[in-house]
């Protein structure tokens, strides 16, 4: 994406103030094919959300490891049923009581503890919380986290590292939005033994976007909006991608934000960082790699949104728009430039980073001969992503 990267600074003016932009032609080729130019729409009409999975609570961390890995699944499935969670299926919206009527919770593990109020998902369940206990409750500003995810061989372990930077986060609430038509089984399973509090949705992409047309993660992060819109009054939105790296410090900075904020992201291009630029205190222009006439040239990892501020602007989605998601999102939220909260001490410290992951090819498949069925092997088979058909 960042290869023979031509750089011109330019300035100009933006509502007032002097802005000094850093363009790439090259940037906007790579990153942006001809059909998906210009378009600011807000994409399709997505269906809305669908709940499948969600923990509101911390489960308790049971010290007396099990070397049996049936008993340890057991105890993760106890946990899930006693803490209340609705599960929903995907396909027909209906709710299955996980258990019988569970006793009364123990005292949550910290002052996060979030309410359900997704009416239609928990209506009639015996187990739900009822709308009327209202959005998450805590002292502290909650940050939503919503992190789109789709399947494939690397999914997991990024899934995995991410929920242990999460872990060191409290009031914090992680939307897992997955890309796919169907639950993947091994998302659930690790989200089942996940101690962040989360919510686990569906954000099925249109097939009719496809290879360098489609615009990644929307569909999901759309899909978490609109969970956000129908259950937090407050709080402060943060899209986070499921390979990016995140320094814990990151989210008490994201904490604070009033409107919108903006933070530095490193490893965005040639130019090694995505940055607004800062002069006391103010905003004054950005340094991007690929500017492409966007009024707000930043990464998906350097911007964050106060909950209520997103509602008062009527909540918009962001636009199925390759390169122009960022962009076309803050221009809805109608926010001036000047506006801008700079973070990280004024945009001086990188906290976020665009890594990339080496893409893995799906295994080969294993034998159903006796040396995989009777031995761990066995097990093992059921965590690795094999090419769609096999299992
Ligand atoms: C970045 C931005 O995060 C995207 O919003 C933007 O569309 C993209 O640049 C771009 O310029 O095309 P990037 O790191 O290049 O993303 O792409 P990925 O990491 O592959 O995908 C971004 C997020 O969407 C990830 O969390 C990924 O898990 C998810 N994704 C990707 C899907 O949900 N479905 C897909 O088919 C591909
Ligand atoms: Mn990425």
């Amino acid at each position: 994406m960042a290869s023979g990267l031509r750089a011109v600074v330019g300035v100009g003016a933006v509502g007032g103030l002097l802005v000094v932009l850093l363009w790439s032609e090259q940037q906007a080729s790579n990153r942006m094919p001809a059909q998906a130019r210009g378009r600011g729409d807000t994409g399709e009409e997505d269906t809305g959300f669908r709940v499948v999975m969600e923990r509101f609570e911390a489960p308790e961390i049971n010290h007396n490891h099990s070397t049996n890995n049936n008993n340890n699944n057991n105890n993760n499935n106890k946990l899930h049923r006693r803490h209340g969670n609705a599960i929903v299926s995907p396909r027909s919206s209906a709710v299955h009581a996980a258990a019988p009527p569970p006793p009364p919770p123990p005292p949550p593990p910290q002052p996060s503890v979030l309410a359900a109020a997704d009416a239609d998902a928990d209506a009639g369940h015996p187990e739900s919380r009822k709308a009327s206990q209202g959005p998450p409750r805590s002292s502290r500003t909650i940050i939503y986290v919503i992190t789109p995810t789709y399947r494939r061989p690397e999914q997991v372990a990024e899934l995995t590292r991410l929920s242990q930077t999460l872990m060191l986060v409290p009031d914090l609430h992680w939307l897992v939005v997955e890309d796919a038509v169907s639950p993947t089984r091994r998302v659930l399973s690790f989200l089942d033994s996940c101690s962040v509090p989360h919510t686990y949705l569906l954000g099925t992409a249109s097939r009719r976007y496809k290879g360098a047309n489609k615009p990644r993660g929307v569909s999901n992060r759309n899909a978490g909006l609109k969970w956000v819109k129908v259950h937090a009054k407050d709080g402060v939105i943060y899209f986070a991608d499921d390979d990016n790296t995140y320094d814990y410090r990151i989210f008490d900075e994201i904490r604070m934000t009033r409107q919108v904020s903006m933070f530095p992201v490193g490893l965005v291009t040639r130019l090694g960082v995505s940055t607004p630029i800062v002069s006391s205190g103010k905003l004054v222009g950005f340094y991007d790699g690929w500017i492409a006439g966007r009024r707000f040239p930043v990464d998906m990892a350097g911007f964050a949104v106060n909950v209520q501020f997103y509602l008062k602007r009527n909540a918009p989605l962001m636009p199925y728009s390759v390169g122009f998601e960022e962009d076309g999102f803050l221009k809805a939220l109608r926010i001036k430039p000047e506006e801008i909260e700079p973070l990280a001490e004024n945009c001086t410290k990188i906290l976020v980073w665009h890594t990339r992951t080496v893409k893995t090819q799906p295994a080969v498949k294993m034998p159903d001969t006796d040396k995989v069925t009777k031995t761990n092997l066995h097990h093992l088979k059921s965590q690795i992503v094999f090419p769609s058909g096999l299992s």
